[in-house]
């Protein structure tokens, strides 16, 4: 299967590194970063490529941006993981669009697209018969979307709640634990890696807002935006809150929530009992499933970071392949 990847980021070198260190059968023919790009019908040197990025951060010729990848190249899957806006989705939506009305599949980490545009790109791929797949876009290497949409696939899910966003989560832990202020805290958090390029998007809420779109409008065919999300951050939130909270056993936790029926769709600091499943340490995210056969589901594990979204975009590309591209 011959893919582009356009983005040699964090999230693009984690695919770039899992491609070379496994046998997936899979071949690069198109690369890009903002500033530059390469295409090789017959197969780019990945090594080479990240030695060069590494030493330069240059990837390839300046001429080729990432659009031209996109319509020049000859593959079967785009790999959208550029550095995209999550309000507006761009440029990575107009790239996704592109690959779609060139017949190509599609797998991104990139949440704006999806939160934005996720039926018309649906119905898009739908009427040219390739397949639209972005695990990575929520919880980075928990298999949330997979889970649900084909491991509980004949349940009704009727709530799904917990922590969307590994920053604030960081935020709050080394606040309660450490003692830190918020601005301390949210310095560390930025140096981790893990924080949107704007960090309002984290501590405002938004990132785990938009997420929680994207789950609305995929498992529970909403047509939600993000104005229908109620959004509370923590930027707000004092120390001496964390410290009475855990007077009484208990921390602060951002939680989101979606529960369709009782038209709940929020985003929220809440008081939880520290023995509580959702109240996990540092980066992490997790999230609780309810559902009418299989009871309450519990997923915990890294919502963030190079070779843990990497795993995600891995699991969908193996999907199309196996489904799609295998005995074409
Ligand atoms: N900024 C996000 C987070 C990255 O902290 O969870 C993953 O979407």
């Amino acid at each position: 299967m011959r893919i582009a990847i356009l983005g040699f980021g964090s999230v693009g070198r984690g695919i770039a590194r899992a491609i070379l260190q496994k046998d997936l059968g899979i071949t690069v023919t198109g690369l890009a970063d903002s500033k530059s790009g390469l295409i090789d019908p017959d197969g780019i040197d990945i090594e080479a490529a990240l030695a060069r990025k590494q030493e330069t951060g240059a990837l390839g010729d300046p001429a080729v941006r990432p659009i031209d990848v996109v319509r020049d190249a000859e593959y079967d899957v785009l790999v959208e993981v550029t550095p995209t806006d999550a309000v507006t989705g761009e440029p990575a939506l107009t790239h996704i669009r592109t690959a779609i009305e060139l017949g190509r599949h599609i797998v991104t980490s990139n949440k704006g697209p999806i939160a934005v545009a996720y039926a018309d790109l649906a119905a898009a791929a739908e009427k040219r018969g390739v397949c639209l797949k972005y695990e990575a876009t929520v919880c980075g290497a928990i298999p949330l979307i997979h889970g649900i949409g084909e491991g509980l696939a004949g349940n009704s899910v009727s709530r799904l709640y917990g922590i969307f966003n590994g920053t604030c989560n960081f935020i709050l832990t080394r606040m309660s634990e450490e003692g830190l202020t918020y601005e301390q805290a949210l310095l560390e958090a930025r140096e981790l890696g893990y924080a949107e390029a704007d960090p309002t998007y984290d501590v405002k809420g938004i990132d785990a807002a938009i997420k929680l779109v994207i789950l609305a409008n995929t498992v529970f065919q909403r047509q939600s935006t993000l104005q229908d999300v109620d959004i509370t951050g923590i930027d707000q939130l004092t120390p001496e809150a964390l410290r009475l909270a855990e007077e009484q056993e208990c921390t602060i936790r951002l939680i989101g929530e979606i529960a369709p029926a009782e038209n709940i769709l929020r985003v929220s600091p809440r008081i939880l009992q520290k023995s509580h499943p959702l109240v996990v340490e540092g980066t992490l995210n997790a999230v609780t499933v309810e559902t009418d056969m299989a009871g309450e589901i519990t997923l915990i594990g890294k919502g963030a970071g190079s070779i843990e979204t990497a795993s995600a975009v891995i699991g969908d590309l193996i999907f199309i392949r196996d489904r799609y591209v295998k005995g074409t």
